[in-house]
């Protein structure tokens, strides 16, 4: 079902910021949070991009969409972010900490300004958006959703992206801290992982040259597809919505089964004939 899967209006009266919203899935969560009735902030650092993106969705869906340039390294200009979205639209409902910074590298051949650079992004990027957001709810004694985009390896770790391990890692850590912590302000904590959904920007960083037909990265996936972007959407959707005020703390997978199928220990067997199967229950049988 590549479709929208909530009904109208799940967002109606709903003010949403998305932090790398200019481009792939910060984007098409975008689209999806305007289908269904959000005011929209999408925010990242080149505000030629975020322009593109803001007048075409503002023509597609006839509906407000603010972009506000932004470097989420910087306390500072987040709390301007605040600062804009509140003069347009009034108050803030949610914040999507989606923007993020990776490669691939052998962890021995980065610089130590290489491997600042990601977890700078991720998680002081993440931390710093979900301080400031935070203490303006508080403050103003407003409700909140936080959804921060995670990946499956922020739990099991991933070699050739050591930096982007531990920064997610560390965000899937605050997630599961501040759903406890702030629940008392009615602010809520969740996390999505995805597993690989096609994005130029993940696509040319993770899999450049012919390092996807090295790896092939369909094989690694149990239904062997990888996802569709309005998946990913409708699941956003659910958490940004009062349909999951109940959903707090959690991290939701959604990666047709790409991690467990490499952590169990004999899913490998997935490359046994059937034939061998029947010679194999042979040797059983004349046991
Ligand atoms: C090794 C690299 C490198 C690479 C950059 N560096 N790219 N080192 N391999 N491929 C080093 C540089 O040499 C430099 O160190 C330092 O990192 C900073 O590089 P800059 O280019 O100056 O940084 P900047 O312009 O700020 O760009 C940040 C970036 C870039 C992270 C390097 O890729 C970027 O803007 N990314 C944003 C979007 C993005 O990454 N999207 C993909 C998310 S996908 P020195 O020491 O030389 O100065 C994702 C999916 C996960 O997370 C799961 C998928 C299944
Ligand atoms: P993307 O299009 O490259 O998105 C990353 C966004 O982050 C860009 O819009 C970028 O915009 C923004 N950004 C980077 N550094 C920033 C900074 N310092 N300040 C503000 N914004 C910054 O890649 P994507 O694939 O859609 O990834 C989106 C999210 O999904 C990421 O969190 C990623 O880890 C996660 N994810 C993706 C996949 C996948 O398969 N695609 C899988 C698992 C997880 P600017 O360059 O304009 O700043």
């Amino acid at each position: 079902m590549m479709e929208g899967m909530l009904k109208e209006g799940s967002l109606k009266g709903k003010t949403i910021i998305v932090t790398g919203g200019g481009t792939g899935l910060g984007r098409s969560m975008g689209e999806y949070f305007l289908e269904l009735g959000a005011n929209l902030a999408i925010t990242s650092r080149k505000m030629e991009v975020l322009e593109k993106t803001a007048s075409e969705m503002m023509q597609k869906y006839n509906a407000e969409v603010l972009p506000v340039a932004c470097d989420i390294r910087n306390y500072s200009e987040i709390e301007q972010v605040i600062d804009q979205v509140e003069a347009k639209f009034g108050s803030i409902s949610g914040v999507v900490n989606n923007a993020a910074g990776n490669f691939i590298s052998p962890t021995e051949r980065l610089s130590n300004r290489a491997f600042d650079i990601v977890i700078d992004i991720v998680m002081r990027g993440t931390s710093n958006f979900t301080l400031a957001a935070g203490k303006n709810w508080i403050a103003k004694k407003q409700p909140g959703a936080f959804l921060n985009i995670v990946t499956t390896y922020a739990w099991t770790g991933s070699g050739y992206v050591a930096p982007s391990a531990c920064a997610k890692a560390g965000v899937l850590a605050l997630t599961r801290s501040l759903a406890v912590e702030w629940a008392k302000y009615n602010i809520r904590s969740n996390a999505i992982a995805p597993g690989p959904f096609p994005t130029e920007g993940a696509w040319k960083r993770l899999f450049p040259g012919e390092v996807a037909e090295q790896i092939d990265p369909l094989k690694r996936i149990p239904l062997r597809r990888f996802g569709d972007h309005q998946e990913l959407a409708n699941l956003a959707g659910y958490l940004m919505s009062d349909y999951s005020a109940y959903v707090n703390g959690e991290v939701i997978t959604i990666d047709g089964g790409e991690w467990i199928q490499g952590a169990g220990e004999f899913n490998g067997l997935e490359a046994i004939s059937s034939d061998m199967w029947d010679m194999l229950e042979k040797m059983r049988s004349k046991k």
